[in-house]
């Protein structure tokens, strides 16, 4: 069966307990941001112009922090909106790497890499973070084990800029080897997921007040429009105990 890049699943929790789980944990205070550069050839797409998404809701995206490139260095520019943090709450012992960032490796060598594409043994809980609800709801997925889970975060003045995680032909390789990228959505904040997919050029937006959990192909150009109080989500990469497609509830899926 030809996996969507966008479906339900039916998998209930307590969000509230969740999120004062996290907030408890100062993950605001923690999270690092995670915006983008403007690039054509790359992964990533601050879309400031709105060739994109050129919905009026979008207009702000030229005031979002993102980098510009001097003398060959990235430097932050800071606008009005800010955009996402993250924070792993998982990590490897042995990479120092994966316990900040999410990726490694360049664009201009081409060998940029998510961690979790790169690295898909079993990852550690971080032992400086008090998540137990957390970490029981994440181990009761139908998964052997998880690999990154981050907390990807967004506090007004905030609008998640497009990008994208990965490319189309890895993250097929990963789905295909049995892995799975999650989403439990925490805190919704009032805002949507807007994306398009890579496979029928589709744009659509998720109404997140309507689910707890989906499967996302985090391939496709992805954004938030803006939020309106802090919206929380964990993104979880694991290594499936079933088939994906016995997972998902096809019913309002994207493809
Ligand atoms: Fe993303």
């Amino acid at each position: 069966m030809k996996l969507p890049v966008w479906a339900n699943i039916n998998f209930d929790f307590d969000q509230q307990k969740i999120k004062e789980e996290l907030l408890n944990n100062n993950i605001f205070d923690k999270g690092v941001v995670a915006t983008t550069d403007y690039n054509n050839e790359g992964r990533s797409r601050w879309d400031p112009n709105g060739d994109i998404f050129p919905e009026e809701i979008f207009k702000k995206n030229k005031l979002i922090h993102h980098y510009k490139q001097k003398n060959g260095e990235r430097e932050l520019v800071k606008g009005q909106y800010n955009t996402f943090q993250m924070l792993n709450l998982t990590y490897l012992p042995e990479k120092e790497i994966t316990k900040q960032q999410s990726w490694e490796g360049s664009l201009e060598k081409k060998d940029k890499r998510p961690l979790w594409i790169k690295y898909r043994q079993p990852w550690s809980w971080r032992e400086d973070l008090n998540i137990p609800y957390t970490k029981k709801i994440i181990e009761s997925l139908p998964i052997e084990y998880v690999l990154t889970v981050r907390c990807i975060l967004q506090e007004p003045p905030s609008i998640g800029v497009v990008h994208k995680d990965n490319g189309p032909i890895t993250n097929k390789d990963f789905f295909d080897s049995g892995f799975c990228s999650l989403t439990l959505n925490i805190a919704d904040g009032g805002a949507n997921l807007w994306a398009q997919s890579y496979k029928t050029e589709k744009k659509f937006k998720i109404d997140e007040s309507k689910y707890k959990a989906w499967h996302f192909d985090d391939a496709c150009l992805h954004c938030t429009s803006e939020v309106k109080s802090r919206r929380i989500q964990l993104r979880i990469f694991a290594k499936l105990n079933k088939p994906y497609t016995e997972i998902l509830d096809l019913k309002n899926a994207e493809y």
